[in-house]
């Protein structure tokens, strides 16, 4: 049976032969499967606004809803590494009040660490949550709560003096505190500057291959959305195993093949002729 990964092996994987990979799940059923593949960790991302709860990004979304999911997430993969995604609103108005939100993140879902999006502005932020005994995951590059501050959800990095600002931010996230960092929507070129040049490891999303780590949105891999963004893979196309099975069991209902002799209770009852 797969065991659980710890900080320091996280820590330990940097300039490593094997690369962890992670996935975001958001449900209990979900779990239990990534908890019986070889994925070493999941994201409970607040991604959940889009694939959960339909909204158009991520800035909807509670500190109540990420504690919701993430604890039956954890119950379901008890072999996996949990990380719980701090929502927009909940880190950017003190820090007193940051720290409030992580340990209520930390303690009532039992994720094994936090998650937050920021490079140097959010370094103080870090280092106050880390102090507190929490372990932080940091996430530089696009980052989707400020989207519109970007403009969209549009790659960063691209010139040179945003690529020396994104390097600045990866060097202030690990001197807080950060024990690995994602690296998201960035030029695979820089990702592998950054990921040479830090000694905690970086996990991609949309970042070339030479992270230390990879991570996905299961919605996305497993081919569930039509369209993906151009970084995803699609190791699965359960849009249309989903739908196929959705419709075969519509005809066979109609056609009265479903349920058959096998999917139904045969026990004979004597004298049923006579119910009034
Ligand atoms: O919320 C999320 O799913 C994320 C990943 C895209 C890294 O932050």
């Amino acid at each position: 049976m797969k065991k659980k990964i710890t900080v320091p092996e996280i820590r330990a994987l940097k300039g490593g032969s094997k690369v962890a990979t992670m996935i975001t799940c958001y449900d209990y059923t979900n779990a239990k499967l990534v908890d019986e593949s070889d994925i070493d960790m999941i994201l409970v991302g607040d991604s959940l606004g889009m694939t959960m709860l339909g909204y158009h990004g991520t800035v909807g979304v509670t500190l109540d809803d990420m504690i919701y999911h993430a604890k039956h997430v954890v119950k379901g993969a008890p072999n996996t590494f949990v990380i719980g995604d701090m929502p927009f609103g909940t880190y950017n108005v003190s820090i007193e009040e940051a720290v409030r939100n992580a340990n209520k993140l930390f303690m009532e879902s039992g994720c094994d660490c936090i998650k937050l999006e920021g490079g140097s502005d959010m370094a103080p932020v870090i280092k106050a949550i880390v102090k507190a005994g929490i372990p932080v995951c940091a996430h530089i590059g696009l980052t989707p709560q400020s989207a519109a501050m970007m403009g969209g959800f549009k790659v960063q990095g691209k010139s040179l003096e945003a690529a020396q600002e994104l390097l600045d931010s990866a060097r202030a996230v690990e001197e807080a505190g950060a024990f690995m960092v994602v690296l998201e929507g960035i030029p695979k070129m820089l990702a592998d500057v950054i990921t040479e040049k830090l000694s905690i490891p970086t996990m991609g999303i949309g970042a070339g291959a030479g992270c230390d780590m990879q991570v996905l949105v299961a919605q996305d891999m497993l081919g569930m959305n039509e369209w993906v963004p151009k970084f995803v893979k699609k190791y699965a196309d359960l849009h249309k195993i989903i739908i196929d099975a959705y419709n075969q069991y519509v005809k066979e209902s109609n056609e009265r093949t479903f349920p058959d002799h096998d999917t139904q209770y045969n026990a004979v009852i004597e004298g049923i002729e006579n119910l009034k």
